[in-house]
């Protein structure tokens, strides 16, 4: 019984990817290609991704949907249609850019839809039903599995991610608007040893890669952060610097220690002396958080290094900075 209000579910969300795939390229489309277009999407980007339209309509899906045999209760169990306090049911995806989440197995499991203006709320997506639960997938993780690469980029978008692979960077994944979970982070780690973390350049997406670095360490997994410089998100930055710029970015990318005393350093002006006093101290209080002792030592040296001060003034603090937190 189950396995066929699933299986129903699953064949539901991929004849409605195959509408918005065609409503996209019909007549109605045009202002849709137009988005896709403006936001530099190839073709062949499209297509790859499954990209579509739902259309300006509170039942064109629904009537296309029964048209091809789905029931009512079908399309509400696949997150399509919702019903509404009179009993009626509508679109839930209406005048939105469609972007299928696929599982590993490619099966379409869900949607995100995006409005073409300033309107809110921004992203749309499917609740959880039957078949996704949003704790245990990432966006594009059916095409990065696929990768040669020997890390995982993590970011925070659908633009992101699918701005990254037409790049060629095909191991790009999201974590699909929540922050990343436990359950997700496992799942990387049965792909890869190293993830790179490439969350928004805003406070918001910068204390979200705090957390994820937290969980995917907890996993075994090796983290490197990203940040961008000049521009927003992955997607913006790979829109105005090009691949290669970025290219430099995963190289330049940092492990989490040497992360977070950049992240001090940029807070202080080290023209001024008390300014690097103080960046000083912030930074030990970072080192002396660490686990092991040749972990302390190394980030002493190339600290002191970094603000001009002796190895051996600097480990003084970082002393104190472990009293203090006994
Ligand atoms: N998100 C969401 N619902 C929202 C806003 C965001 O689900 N109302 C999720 C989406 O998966 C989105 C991600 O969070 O891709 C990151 O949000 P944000 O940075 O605001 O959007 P961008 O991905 O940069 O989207 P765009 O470039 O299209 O503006
Ligand atoms: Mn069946
Ligand atoms: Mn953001
Ligand atoms: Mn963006
Ligand atoms: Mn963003």
């Amino acid at each position: 019984q189950t396995r066929h209000v699933r299986e129903r579910a699953l064949e539901a969300l991929t004849e409605a990817a195959r509408f918005f795939y065609a409503q996209l390229h019909g007549p109605q489309g045009a202002q849709a290609l137009a988005y896709f277009q403006r936001r530099r999407l190839s073709k062949k980007t499209l297509n790859n991704f499954g990209l579509g339209y739902a259309p300006d309509s509170f039942h064109a899906l629904l009537d296309a949907m029964t048209q091809k045999g789905f029931t009512k209760e079908e399309l509400e169990a696949a997150g399509l249609i919702v019903r509404s306090d009179r009993g009626t049911y509508y679109d839930k995806f209406r005048n939105r850019v469609m972007f299928p989440i696929i599982d590993m197995r490619g099966d379409v499991i869900a949607f995100g839809g995006r409005v073409m203006d300033d309107s809110k709320p921004k992203y749309l997506n499917s609740p959880e039903t039957i078949v996704f639960n949003k704790r245990r997938n990432l966006f594009a993780m059916n095409r990065a599995k696929k990768t040669k690469s020997e890390y995982f980029l993590l970011a925070e978008g659908y633009m992101d991610v699918i701005a990254l692979h037409q790049a060629g960077f095909d191991s790009a994944v999201a974590s699909l608007g929540t922050s990343l979970t436990e359950e997700q982070a496992r799942l990387l780690s049965r792909h890869t040893k190293t993830v790179i973390v490439c969350y928004d350049a805003d406070t918001a997406g910068q204390s979200a890669a705090q957390r994820a670095i937290d969980i995917l360490k907890k996993t075994g997994i090796r983290v490197k952060i990203l940040k961008i410089p000049g521009a927003k998100d992955p997607d913006e930055f790979i829109k105005t610097k090009g691949a290669d710029a970025f290219r430099k970015l995963i190289e330049r990318s940092d492990n989490d220690v040497r992360y977070r005393i950049e992240a001090a350093k940029d807070k202080y002006d080290f023209t001024e002396d008390d300014q690097r006093i103080l960046f000083l101290r912030e930074a030990a209080g970072i080192i002396a958080l660490l686990d092991s002792e040749v972990e302390q030592d190394v980030y002493t040296t190339s600290t002191a290094k970094l603000a001009g001060v002796t190895p051996e003034a600097f480990r003084q603090e970082v002393k104190q900075a472990k009293i203090r937190l006994r």
